[in-house]
């Protein structure tokens, strides 16, 4: 039986093309600096989003946890969605790391507004309260389906929290889904935070590594923390590597995983007791609800028909199209998702 893997998109392996210049690329400590591989990364990345420098990071939690480093200091507050990964699934880094409370903001599809953001600042007189030091917007936004924020309305979050003196941390762990997705240049968005994180084990098809992009001395102050937190590697090129093939050619292709997540959605949308807002199905993530079964029962029997999707809520399952999978493979997962739900 062969197996749909649906459960997230870094489950893709590496390229043939990424393996060649794993055991290729030149190599040096970077540590000292000395892994060209990974200088050059660094380099066409911060180009890429139009930063001035960037950092090679093992992963987008330490991507993030760093972002709430650089842009705060202990004691302060960041405001971030209520969804999103850096409040929910970092292990609480912000508070344990950084000495910093996130407070969460509860958004109509991960997008927050202006009117959100102000109405969250702390009073700058009141000594018995946190400062509001920055805030984090999540684009696309995860576990609110993998939306794009339309760029108007992520320039005006920008502009109101740095109208207020706030610094922005923009977790773009899927940064260029969301260009692909809405034909905006990911400059452009980029542009919208002081800090930036992506991932290229994610849709980007890299085995590990996320770049921390932003200002020559938010980047230096990130590779502090980077060796703070046991995150510096050696012949890291190995991994970087990868990471500029995944830049040169697998960006595009992106878009073929939205693709596939919309006729999944479609499919599943017709199934009884299966819900989709496919409203919110704009990138590579699928997010259904069901009526008549559990999440993790329906999990489980899917997985027994050759089907991967994970449990997100008690009747919430999420589907996540990737490099590797194809139009077939769609079918098939339709095809068990009925069986499942009609036996
Ligand atoms: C929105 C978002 N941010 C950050 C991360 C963290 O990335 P990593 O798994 O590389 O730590 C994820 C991972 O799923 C994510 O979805």
């Amino acid at each position: 039986m062969t197996t749909v893997d649906l459960r997230s998109d870094t489950v893709t392996m590496p390229t043939p093309e990424m393996r060649r210049a794993m055991a290729e690329t030149p190599l040096g400590d970077d540590v000292f600096g000395d892994d060209p591989t990974v200088n050059q990364l660094e380099e066409v990345a911060a180009a890429r989003l139009g930063k001035e420098a960037a950092v090679f990071l093992p992963s987008g939690t330490m991507g993030n946890v760093i972002g709430v480093a650089v842009n705060t200091s202990p004691g302060e507050e960041m405001i971030a969605d209520a969804e999103a990964h850096v409040f929910l699934y970092e292990g609480a880094g912000a508070a344990t790391i950084s000495g910093v409370q996130i407070r969460p903001v509860a958004t109509e599809a991960g997008v927050m507004t202006p009117a959100q953001i102000e109405a969250a600042l702390r009073p700058r007189d009141d000594f018995h309260q946190p400062i509001t030091a920055a805030v984090s917007f999540e684009d696309t936004h995860n576990r609110h389906g993998g939306v794009v924020w339309p760029l108007d309305d992520l320039r005006a979050a920008s502009q109101a929290a740095r109208s207020n003196g706030l610094r922005v941390h923009l977790d773009g762990a899927r940064i260029f889904n969301a260009s692909v997705a809405s034909g905006t240049d990911v400059a452009d968005i980029a542009a919208c935070g002081d800090t930036v994180t992506f991932c290229l084990s994610k849709g980007l098809g890299c085995p590990a590594g996320s770049m921390f992009c932003g200002s020559a001395e938010a980047v230096e102050q990130a590779r502090r923390w980077r060796k703070r937190l046991g995150g510096a590697m050696r012949q890291a090129g190995v991994i970087a590597a990868t990471g500029l093939i995944a830049l040169e050619t697998m960006v595009d292709r992106l878009a073929e995983d939205h693709s596939n997540a919309r006729t999944l959605a479609e499919g599943l949308a017709e199934l009884p007791g299966v819900h989709c807002d496919l409203a919110r199905v704009q990138t590579n993530l699928v997010f259904i609800d069901l009526d008549r079964m559990t999440a993790s029962r329906f999990e489980e029997e899917c997985r027994k028909l050759g089907l991967l999707g994970g449990a997100t809520g008690p009747h919430r399952v999420r589907f996540v199209t990737h490099y590797g999978i194809t139009a077939g493979d769609i079918q098939s997962a339709l095809r068990i998702c009925e069986d499942v739900l009609s036996a």
